[in-house]
């Protein structure tokens, strides 16, 4: 029998249960698809823990890849055996995945079923960052944080396509390897920042930070910015950032901040196409390396989130159903 991972109640890690569920049935403009690998991110931490409000039980998941097993009545661009993935489903933890074919994107040749469960969210995430939150030019400095995480190592990427200066952080001399390797320009602690990041600008700071640690960095990103720059604070691996005075903003120059989520710049099939398909052909002629760090058996979702939670990963982390756990 199929089976899904489940969180009966806010909770640590050691929350999840395994539950055998019946196999799904699509409706009407949905997908019933096999799941071969599900992305693991730093949300389904929020929602297991109860940072964010949802309703349990929950099977959690949104990112996810693998093959069209069914498919529901009015259903015209996906048949049978067609590879897809998303960054927009639900229940993602588990053998099988209901999915709406609109929020599918087609899996291209010469990427395979783990990349393309690793790729949808943080990928997408790392193009509107540069895009769309802030559009860096060629020449701009940036400083990103946890330059070897998942989010990380592919904004690093992007970013050197795009000529930009990179600054980032790591908390160990093996991730910032990682970080270098990725294409980082300069690897610094992270208490090293504000001060060193304004000694290698010539005083000036950076046009843009992409913050997503939050409550511990969001003071050294105000101070690590250029006057008129942009402070994109996308996430709080550390915890929220609690509310600050405005006129803060005012006080370091004139800053701009700005608190995007990923579901907020993928508003049409128009956009989910022009970030997967940059990013799928970028990976399929070999340009972005998608760092697999870890993977883990479905059932070892907990262990998955406690490695996380305590910074023990680097790149993506997936689960993958029938798999056997491989800590890197
Ligand atoms: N807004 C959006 O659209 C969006 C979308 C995707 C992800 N995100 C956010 O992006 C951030 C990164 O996500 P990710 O999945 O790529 O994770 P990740 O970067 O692979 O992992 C988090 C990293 O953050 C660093 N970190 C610093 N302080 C930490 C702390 N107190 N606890 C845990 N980690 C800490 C660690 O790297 P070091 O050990 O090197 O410091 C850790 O490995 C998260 O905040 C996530 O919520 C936002």
């Amino acid at each position: 029998m199929p089976y899904a991972l489940q969180v009966p109640h806010a909770g640590g890690p050691d929350v999840f249960e395994r539950v055998e569920v019946d196999r799904p049935v699509p409706g009407p403009g949905q997908l019933l698809v096999r799941v071969a690998a599900a992305g693991v991110n730093f949300i389904e931490t929020y929602q297991r823990s109860g940072v964010y409000q949802v309703s349990y039980p929950l099977v959690p998941g949104s990112e996810g890849a693998g093959t069209v097993e069914e498919v529901g009545p009015d259903v015209t661009r996906f048949s049978v055996g067609d590879r897809v993935a998303t960054a927009e489903g639900s229940g993602s933890y588990a053998d099988f995945m209901v999915l709406d074919a609109d929020k599918a994107l087609r899996v291209p040749d010469g990427v395979s079923d783990e990349v393309a469960g690793a790729i949808p969210l943080q990928g997408m995430t790392a193009h509107y960052l540069i895009n769309n939150s802030y559009r860096v030019q060629p020449g701009d400095t940036v400083l990103t944080y946890a330059g070897a995480g998942g989010v990380g190592q592919l904004l690093i990427q992007l970013l050197k396509l795009r000529g930009a200066t990179v600054f980032t952080t790591t908390s160990t001399p093996d991730k910032a390897e990682l970080a270098r390797a990725a294409g980082a320009d300069h690897v610094l602690a992270y208490d090293e920042v504000p001060d060193r990041v304004r000694e290698l600008t010539d005083g000036r700071g950076v046009e843009v930070v992409y913050d997503g640690i939050g409550k511990d960095t969001f003071e050294g990103s105000l101070d690590a910015l250029r006057t008129r720059g942009t402070l994109v604070l996308f996430g709080g691996a550390s915890g929220q950032v609690p509310p600050f005075d405005l006129q803060q903003l005012n006080a370091h120059g004139s800053l701009t901040v700005t608190r995007p989520k990923l579901a907020d710049f993928l508003l049409d099939a128009e956009e989910r196409t022009w970030r997967s398909s940059e990013l799928f052909g970028l990976v399929a002629d070999g340009t972005l390396n998608v760092a697999i760090g870890e993977r883990f058996a479905l059932e070892d979702a907990g262990a998955a989130h406690r490695a996380l939670e305590s910074r023990a990963t680097t790149g993506k982390v997936i689960l993958v159903p029938g798999g056997t756990t491989d800590r890197g």
